[in-house]
């Protein structure tokens, strides 16, 4: 029975991942900050007797969440086959809002987290006999930069450039795992699922709301539909140890959203700013 960890598993295209594996007969860790999302997850995959569900409720903006939550896996799951990062939540407007531990939202919760999950469970998934990590996320979009001398946007912050700089950062962190890991079995893969009818517009103010629900309602793919692709690269990981995607399509390593020095240097930022 394979092991898929599923950060985010508990809505939106997580859980259409967690339910897919469920049906699969794997068995499948979902994690999210609400636990009445874990419950109804737990029951739903009741009714899926092929595989065994489990739900970890964590905050994932903390970085020593993250970390704790890390150690619990790794204790109790030696071998993980696939871990996918799903979990976020847009703050694209509004001010800044730090975390308890000092970062900047996006940032701690979108990349920081990420971070310490790919580079923590390292051990167990090259454990597993085709490990793979998926970030879901904006690979191929040309928004964003790294602000490299204020990353925690304390001056000139914007909930677009936080949202977008984490974007990037999660590209980076792909390609910076892929050298540092480098020959260890682990496939990391980049992946932008395009436009997909989810709960996120729930996160946005009115009017933007309900012009992002309309916009949803008439352009975004179903979860099942944008899972397909997502499960058949998972699956059939690439043999690279980075490799990024949008859809089916797989974007080139070249250019400056993967740039190599730029992803060694992000990582050793990241590497101070983390205790432990
Ligand atoms: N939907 C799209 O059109 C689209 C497009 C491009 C990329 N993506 C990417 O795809 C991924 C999944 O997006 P989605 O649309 O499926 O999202 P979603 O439906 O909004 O689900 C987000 C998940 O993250 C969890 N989460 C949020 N805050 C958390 C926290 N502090 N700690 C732990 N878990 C937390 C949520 O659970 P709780 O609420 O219980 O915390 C939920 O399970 C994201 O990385 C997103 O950037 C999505």
């Amino acid at each position: 029975m394979q092991t898929v960890v599923i950060t985010g598993g508990t809505d939106g295209l997580g859980k259409g991942l967690a339910l897919h594996y469920l049906r699969q007969g794997a068995h499948v860790i979902a994690v999210g900050s609400t636990a009445g999302k874990g419950q109804a997850l737990l029951a739903e995959a009741e009714t899926i007797p092929t595989g065994r569900a489990g739900f970890v409720r964590s905050d994932l903006t903390s970085v020593a969440a993250s970390q704790d939550l890390v150690e619990r896996l790794a204790e109790d799951h030696p071998v993980v086959d696939k871990l996918i990062l799903c979990a976020q939540r847009y703050r694209l407007f509004g001010d800044r809002v730090t975390t308890r531990e000092g970062f900047e939202h996006s940032f701690a919760l979108a990349y920081l987290s990420r971070f310490v999950l790919s580079h923590g469970l390292h051990d167990a998934l090259r454990a597993a006999r085709r490990p793979v990590i998926m970030n879901v996320g904006t690979p191929g979009v040309p928004l964003g930069r790294i602000h490299w001398d204020d990353l925690q946007l304390t001056r000139a912050y914007s909930g677009t450039k936080a949202t977008l700089q984490s974007f990037r950062a999660n590209d980076l962190l792909g390609v910076a795992f892929g050298v540092l890991h480098a020959g260890s079995g682990v496939s990391y893969i980049g992946y932008n699922p395009g436009v997909v009818s989810t709960g996120m517009p729930e996160s946005l103010p009115q009017p933007l709301r309900a012009a992002a629900k309309a916009f949803f309602a008439m352009f975004a793919t179903s979860v099942p539909r944008a899972t397909a692709p997502l499960t058949a690269l998972l699956d059939d990981p690439p043999a690279e140890p980075f490799t990024a995607y949008w859809r089916k399509r797989r974007l080139s390593p070249a250019g400056r959203a993967f740039a190599r020095q730029d992803a060694l240097r992000l990582h050793d930022l990241t590497r101070e700013l983390i205790p432990r």
